[in-house]
C-alpha cells in the first residue's frame, strides 16, 4: 500500500491529516512539537506504530532547534520534551518505547559532540520508519498464511498503512493475502465513535481493489451469526504479558462474539506494541476522550449536549478470546505468558 503516512521532510514531520479523509487527501507540516502534539490528541495522525514514528520524530524536531552547549542541559531539554510529547495519548505502547529508544540514543552518544548527538537522534527516528515498513511486511508474510483463497475478513478501526508508516499490521495480511492470489472480502466495522473504520480502513481497502463492505459496529454479531465471516484481524495498542490486548474500543465486544459463533479471532500486533513489564490488561492505561466526540460524532449533534457520557478510546480483550497473536517473528498462541516470554519488543 503505497501511502506515506509519516515522514520526516526537509527537518519536518509530513503528515496525512486522517481526520479529513476519506473526502479529502491532504498533506500537512508539523513545524514545531505544539503542532505535532495537537495533531497526534486530535487523531490527524493516529494508530499505535505510527504513534511510535510521531513521537521519535518529535523529538528530532525539537532537539534540533537546540542551542544547549553541553551534555547536561541537553539531556535536560530531551528528558521535557519526553514528557511533553508523552503526555499526548496514554494507551499505545509504540510512542513511549520509541520515546525510551530516542533517550537510550542520546545516552549512548553523550560523549560526542552536541551536533553528532542530534545526527544520532536523527537517524535512530529514521531507522524506527524502516524497521516498521520491514515489519510490516513480515507480519503480512506471516498473517497471509492463514488465510484461505475465498475468505471474508472482519476488521475494526484501521490498522492499516494509515496507522504505520505504511501498508499496515492487520490490513497488511489482507494485502499480502490478495498479492499471492486470493480471492479476500473484508467487512470494515464503522468503529464509532471518531470512525476510522468507515473513513479510513475503507478508503485504503478500496484503493487496493478489495471487496469491501461497511457495516456499523452493532451489525457485526448478526454479521457472525449469518456466517458470513470466516475470520477476525484487528489490531493492538498494548498486549501485556498474559496476552490481555488493549486495541479501539468495541475490539473486546467482537471476541466475545467471535467465540459465541466459533470464529477464530486474531490479534495483529508488531513486538513493539508488547509490553511485558504490565502483567495483565488491566494496568494498561486507558485514554477518555472528550465527551463531544460521541455528542457530535457524526457531524452533527446527535444527542442532547448535557447528557452524561463516557468515552474510553480502548477497551482490553482478555487472552482467553485471543486464537493468536500475529507478530513479524510468527504466530504466537495461548498460553501467552509463557510464549511471549523474553518477546517483549525492541
Ligand atoms: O485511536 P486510534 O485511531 O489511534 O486507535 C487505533 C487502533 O486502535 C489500532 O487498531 C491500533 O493502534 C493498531 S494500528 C496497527
Amino acid at each position: 500500500m503505497p501511502i506515506n503516512t509519516i515522514e520526516w521532510i526537509d527537518s519536518q514531520i509530513k503528515i496525512i491529516d486522517q481526520t479529513l479523509l476519506p473526502q479529502k487527501l491532504k498533506y500537512i507540516y508539523c513545524k514545531d512539537i505544539e503542532s505535532l502534539k495537537k495533531a497526534i490528541v486530535s487523531l490527524k495522525i493516529r494508530g499505535a506504530p505510527a504513534l511510535g514514528i510521531a513521537a521519535a520524530l518529535g523529538i528530532v524536531l525539537e532537539m534540533k532547534k537546540s542551542s544547549a552547549k553541553d551534555y547536561s542541559h541537553f539531556k535536560e531539554e530531551l528528558e521535557d520534551t519526553i514528557s511533553y510529547i508523552g503526555s499526548s495519548r496514554p494507551t499505545a505502547v509504540n510512542l513511549f518505547r520509541s520515546l525510551k529508544r530516542m533517550h537510550n540514543c542520546m545516552e549512548k552518544n553523550r560523549k560526542k559532540k552536541i551536533e553528532k548527538i542530534k545526527e544520532a537522534l536523527e537517524k535512530e527516528a529514521l531507522q524506527i520508519i524502516e524497521e516498521d515498513k520491514r515489519c510490516n511486511r513480515l507480519i503480512g508474510k506471516k498473517g497471509a498464511s492463514l488465510i484461505k483463497d475465498g475468505d471474508t475478513i472482519l476488521t475494526h478501526c484501521n490498522a492499516g498503512a494509515l496507522a504505520t508508516a505504511d501498508y499496515g499490521t492487520a490490513l497488511g495480511i489482507i494485502y499480502r493475502a490478495k498479492e499471492e492470489g486470493k480471492r479476500v472480502r473484508v467487512y470494515v466495522d464503522e468503529t464509532r465513535p471518531l470512525l476510522q473504520g468507515a473513513r479510513l480502513t475503507t478508503w485504503e481497502l478500496l484503493k487496493e481493489g478489495i471487496e469491501t463492505t461497511l457495516i456499523c459496529d452493532n451489525m457485526a454479531g448478526e454479521v457472525m451469526r449469518e456466517g458470513k465471516i470466516d475470520k477476525i484481524l484487528v489490531g493492538a495498542d498494548r498486549i501485556a504479558a498474559n496476552g490481555d490486548t488493549a486495541n479501539k474500543i468495541g475490539t473486546y465486544t467482537l471476541a466475545v462474539l467471535a467465540k459465541e459463533n466459533r470464529i477464530p479471532f486474531y490479534i495483529v500486533s508488531p513486538l513493539s506494541s508488547i509490553d511485558l513489564s504490565l502483567p495483565k490488561g488491566e494496568e494498561i492505561p486507558i485514554e477518555q476522550r472528550d465527551k463531544n466526540e460521541v455528542i457530535k460524532g457524526l457531524g452533527k449533534v446527535i444527542a442532547p449536549e448535557e447528557v452524561k457520557v463516557y468515552n474510553p478510546a480502548f477497551d482490553i480483550t482478555p487472552a482467553k478470546y485471543i486464537k493468536g497473536i500475529i507478530t513479524e517473528k510468527g504466530i504466537y498462541r495461548s498460553p501467552y505468558k509463557k510464549s511471549l516470554k523474553n518477546l517483549g519488543g525492541k
